[in-house]
């Protein structure tokens, strides 16, 4: 085989292929690329980011835990809560949890691991699009805002869409690790929906350094 068959082999799978010709359809449509049909496909594994035996994500789930700047809360929304890890943990903290996530399939495993705790609400969504009357007190949005930075649009919708989904004096809590400690949304969230900054702590985990914010909504 050549040098760059080897280098190849077992990396072009059919699934790739078509996750590609969805992005580059995606792309031309003016559509964003990381929308529901890329985390549908993501999800065919039950468990793609190994949250569930991941001792770096129950860390980083125990740390942002602990700094939730309430014991407990009325009601909470958790956005983009995958499989729902997280969301179970979270269950603990509030009367009311409203899970989100785009991919069906991740709301189903979420739905199943989550059936012990009647007070977890899972419901398939996209953020861009998601609208509450009741509002909350807490919103939680871990490594997910990364996925809406690049489209300037959308970028100014949650931006304001988050501020709007909170109650008077509500908190909003984001994670970001990796690439994404990069962009700078606690500053787009101060300038488009007045919410101010209350906290940003940074955590230099060998694994995969990281940082958690807190911001609230006046009132
Ligand atoms: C990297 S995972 C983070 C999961 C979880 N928050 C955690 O930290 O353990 C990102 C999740 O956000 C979801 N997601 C991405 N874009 C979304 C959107 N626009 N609205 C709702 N969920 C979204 C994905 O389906 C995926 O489950």
């Amino acid at each position: 085989m050549s040098r760059l068959g080897r280098l190849l082999w077992g990396k072009i799978t059919p699934r790739r292929v078509l996750l590609r010709l969805v992005e580059a359809t995606n792309a031309r449509l003016g559509r964003r690329a990381q929308g529901r049909l890329y985390f549908e496909d993501l999800y065919r594994e039950r468990d793609p980011w190994n949250y569930e035996e991941s001792a770096y994500e129950q860390v980083k789930y125990a740390k942002t835990l602990e700094l939730l700047p309430q014991p407990r809360f009325q009601r909470a929304l958790e956005v983009g809560c995958s499989i729902g890890v997280f969301t179970h943990q979270l269950a603990a903290k509030a009367d009311e949890v409203i899970a989100l996530d785009i991919s069906a399939r991740a709301c189903r495993r979420a739905r199943m691991r989550c059936a012990d705790q009647p007070q977890v609400h899972i419901r398939r969504g996209d953020l861009v699009h998601f609208v509450d009357a009741a509002g909350f007190d807490l919103i939680l949005c871990a490594e997910m805002l990364y996925y809406l930075w690049d489209r300037p649009r959308e970028r100014a919708i949650v931006g304001s869409r988050l501020g709007a989904l909170l109650r008077p004096g509500g908190w909003l809590a984001l994670v970001f690790g990796g690439s994404g400690v990069g962009q700078d949304w606690e500053g787009e969230l101060e300038r488009r929906a007045g919410l101010v900054r209350h906290e940003t702590r940074f955590f230099d985990d060998p694994v995969r350094s990281w940082r958690f914010s807190l911001l609230r909504k006046p009132g």
